[in-house]
């Protein structure tokens, strides 16, 4: 690390999110040099090359990865045990994704019961790199042991208002599992785009991939782009969630398949940012094959369990049309063998146990999410004022908007996810998302300045138990960590609230 942040706190270890238990031990780096080599086998083999493609891109040059341990110095060990070994400090033994790290003179060796575990080990171990004096790289002496509190730790990005490649998607792909996120959540659909081939309706890419807010450029991804996203998630430990937003924010459906209106007129493209005036019809014939259609296809093409189908702002529907409607888009999902996620909404219409809910807007009223939850349901928790960070963290920002206020860094870092849904059993929490919507989010520098250092701050949220969170603590490490992004080409916000 180049910057002065870490050179400036060598007591402090730049591990974001929290792990439960870390010590910093005596003694200089472990050298990182011609010596360095991964070694993976069996299960553990799967991570070999995510963690050799990281440090090599670190040091600048190539790291191999070997399936024997020649017990030489240099070997970075990434090791399957059973659970025990890899205790992150729970009574009820390792949830999945805890992990070891210890890094001592000769060797880094990480430990999990399961992949995801190593993959995590695998972020606190690129986190503990540092630029040692003569100009080259070791690792940090530590020993760390660690383990999730949510399951659910999630990134939402907005493709549809504007549209953000799969080179940016990537990017992002890479800063989520720096911070021990586990699901990526793509909003591909709405009033101004459709961001998604399918291949039993082309029309709604080929007529409404081209549009955008404002007139701006659109895109889509094919099926084979899909396919390369959730490749490169896996390999980070990142499930791709999906979502078509249904029965509204619907315009581009509409405006490529007139029949779905009921005159069947349709209606022109829209490149405005208001919400809430689109909508399906139930009583048009088109619209239960369109629904079954769509979601079939976008199954298919999805690896992971979990089919987000929207659910929100549909405001010009009646609360009757409205359950029948989600009542058609659920009876698909379960069709095509996946769990429903939906925001908030979703909670008034029927659903499948085990359906996750996502909270946004906590200005209204929750306790339909409650009383989905006591039925079944799992709760994500998206509080607009904490976790949408395409508000502005300050007034004066350039970019973003500002209907839930502003967001700064401790805003989004001092909130306790079990307190958003008042009456929630704390067993439906499933866990926590960041979300980025791109009204008036353009670039890629602009996505990642809105992201840091915000989003680091949701992660710890998402990940460390309450008792290892305080804001003196994160800003501390955060601006310990910063360095890494200058070093990685990221652009981030130097939030006033953090002494950088
Ligand atoms: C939302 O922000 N409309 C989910």
């Amino acid at each position: 690390m180049s910057g002065p942040g870490a050179a400036a706190r060598p007591d402090v270890l730049p591990l974001v999110p929290a792990p439960r238990r870390a010590v910093a031990t005596p003694g200089d780096p472990l050298h990182l040099g011609a010596a360095t080599r991964v070694v993976a086998a069996g299960g553990a083999a799967a991570v070999g090359p995510l963690v050799a493609g990281r440090l090599g891109a670190r040091l600048g040059r190539e790291v191999p990865v070997r399936a024997d341990d020649d017990g030489r110095p240099g070997a970075v060990v990434l090791r399957l045990v059973p659970g025990p070994a890899a205790d992150g400090g729970t009574d009820a033994g390792d949830p999945p994704g805890a992990y070891r790290v210890t890094v001592d003179g000769a060797r880094a060796v990480v430990e999990a019961a399961d992949a995801d575990g190593l993959r995590h080990g695998a972020a606190t171990l690129d986190q503990l790199v540092v630029r040692t004096p003569d100009g080259g790289a070791g690792l940090r002496r530590a020993e760390v042991a660690d383990a999730p509190r949510f399951g659910w730790r999630g990134l939402h990005l907005d493709v549809a208002r504007h549209f953000h490649d799969a080179a940016t998607v990537r990017a992002l792909l890479d800063v989520a599992w720096s911070l021990r996120l586990n699901r990526l959540h793509l909003h591909l659909t709405d009033d101004q785009g459709w961001r998604i081939e399918v291949p039993s309706r082309p029309r709604l890419t080929e007529v409404s991939g081209a549009t955008a807010v404002d007139g701006d450029p659109g895109g889509f991804f094919t099926v084979a782009d899909l396919a390369a996203i959730q490749a490169y998630g896996a390999e980070r430990g990142i499930t791709v969630v999906p979502e078509i937003d249904l029965p509204g924010h619907v315009n581009a459906a509409l405006h490529a398949y007139p029949e779905l209106t009921p005159d069947g007129a349709g209606v022109p493209p829209y490149t405005g940012i208001e919400v809430g005036f689109s909508r399906l019809h139930a009583d048009v014939p088109a619209t239960a094959a369109f629904v079954r259609d769509v979601l079939a296809d976008v199954a298919a093409m999805t690896e992971g369990p979990y089919l987000h189908v929207g659910g929100d702002e549909a405001l010009t529907l009646e609360a009757d049309e409205y359950a029948r409607l989600v009542a058609i888009v659920a009876e698909e999902v379960r069709r095509a063998g996946k769990t429903l996620v939906g925001w908030q909404e979703v909670a008034r219409a029927r659903l499948a146990p085990g359906s996750l809910v996502q909270v946004w807007d906590d200005r209204e009223d929750l306790s339909a999410v409650a009383d989905a939850a006591r039925r079944g349901a799992r709760v994500i928790l998206s509080p607009a004022r904490r976790t949408y960070l395409d508000q502005k963290p300050h007034a004066g920002f350039p970019v973003g908007l500002d209907w839930a206020g502003t967001v700064e860094l401790r805003d989004a870092y001092e909130w306790e996810p079990a307190d958003v849904v008042p009456g929630l059993p704390p067993a439906a929490v499933a866990g926590v998302e960041a979300a980025l919507w791109t009204e008036t989010i353009r670039t890629r520098d602009e996505v990642l300045t809105m992201l840091l250092p915000r989003l680091a701050a949701v992660a710890e949220v998402a990940w460390s138990e309450p008792g290892r969170r305080s804001w003196p603590d994160f800003a501390a490490r955060v601006a310990a960590l910063a360095p890494t992004w200058d070093e990685a080409g990221l652009p981030w916000y130097r939030s006033p609230q953090v002494d950088w």
